[in-house]
This record gives structure tokens, C-alpha cells and sequence, in this order.
């Protein structure tokens, strides 16, 4: 922790004084974890006087910034279009069923994967289409789904 507090503290002092600095401070400082959580928002504005209020509103404003926490692999599927016509539905159906997704859920119970849904990835002609990180499969069936999620499997800490 106090090593995370010292990043975040030169992440700060990176900014001080700097005019229109905050988002790329919020930018930076979400690298540290991989979102924005509400302590660290607090830690921010104590150390920024810039409003909670305000770094809240930046953060909830703008689509790259997250307030919960993400699994090791970050699941895009597409609900475009072609994709959805495609049988997007179906896919999605078969992530959250192996994936063991509760309604509402977004992250696996063991951190492993973190399934987001998005409008276009931009290669329509693959449709229906996920991303798994920076990996794009396409063309998909449901029944592919639990052999692609076995590439990204958590093998658990090793000694
Ligand atoms: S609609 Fe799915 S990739 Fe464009």
C-alpha cells in the first residue's frame, strides 16, 4: 500500500501547478490500479483541492475512466449491427454462461476475465466479433466460446 501511495503522491507532484492537468492525472494515476477507486478519488482532491465532487463528475463523464476494478483479461463483445445480427446475442449468452456471470456481474468471482459490451470493435466483416485483450476472434459460434476462454485460463500463483 505504501508503495501505491508513493507512486500516487509522484504522480501528483508530476501535475502540481499544471493548468488542465486533471484528467491526465486521472489517466495516470488509474494506471497505478487499473481504475479509480472512491479512497483514491478522496486521496486526490485532498491532495489536489480539486473538489471530490469534480473528480467524481471527470470520472463518470468520460468512457476511459473505471470505478471497479477489472479481471486479468478484459472480454469486449460487440453489440453493433452486423454483430448483433450475426448472432451477437448468442455469444454473449455463452460468455456469461461459462463464464459463470451472474445478471449484473461484469468480473469473474476468481479476477480472470471482465466482460464489457461495446458497439463497434471495427472489423464488421468478422462478425459476430469479441476481443480478448488485444486478440480479435471472429466469425464466432457459441459452441467456440469455452475453447477461446481455455487460452486465457488462471493458472493461479506460482511458488
Ligand atoms: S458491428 Fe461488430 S465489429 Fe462492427
Amino acid at each position: 500500500m505504501q508503495n501505491v501511495v508513493s507512486k500516487l503522491d509522484a504522480v501528483i507532484q508530476k501535475y502540481h501547478g499544471k493548468k488542465g492537468a486533471l484528467i491526465p492525472l486521472m489517466q495516470e494515476v488509474q494506471d497505478l490500479e487499473g481504475y479509480l477507486s472512491h479512497n483514491t478519488m478522496q486521496y486526490l482532491s485532498e491532495q489536489t483541492n480539486v473538489p471530490v465532487a469534480e473528480i467524481f463528475g471527470v470520472a463518470t463523464f468520460y468512457s476511459m475512466f473505471r470505478l471497479k476494478a477489472q479481471g486479468r483479461h478484459v472480454i469486449r463483445i460487440c453489440k453493433g449491427t452486423a454483430c448483433h445480427v450475426s448472432g451477437a446475442n448468442g455469444i454473449l449468452y455463452s460468455l456469461r454462461e461459462n463464464l459463470q456471470l451472474e445478471p449484473g456481474e461484469e468480473t469473474t468471482t476468481d479476477g480472470n476475465f471482465t466482460l464489457v459490451e461495446v458497439a463497434c470493435l471495427g472489423c464488421c466483416s468478422l462478425a459476430p466479433v469479441i476481443m480478448i485483450d488485444d486478440q480479435t476472434f471472429g466469425t464466432l459460434t457459441p459452441e467456440a466460446i469455452p475453447s477461446i476462454l481455455d487460452k486465457f485460463a488462471f493458472a493461479g500463483d506460482t511458488v
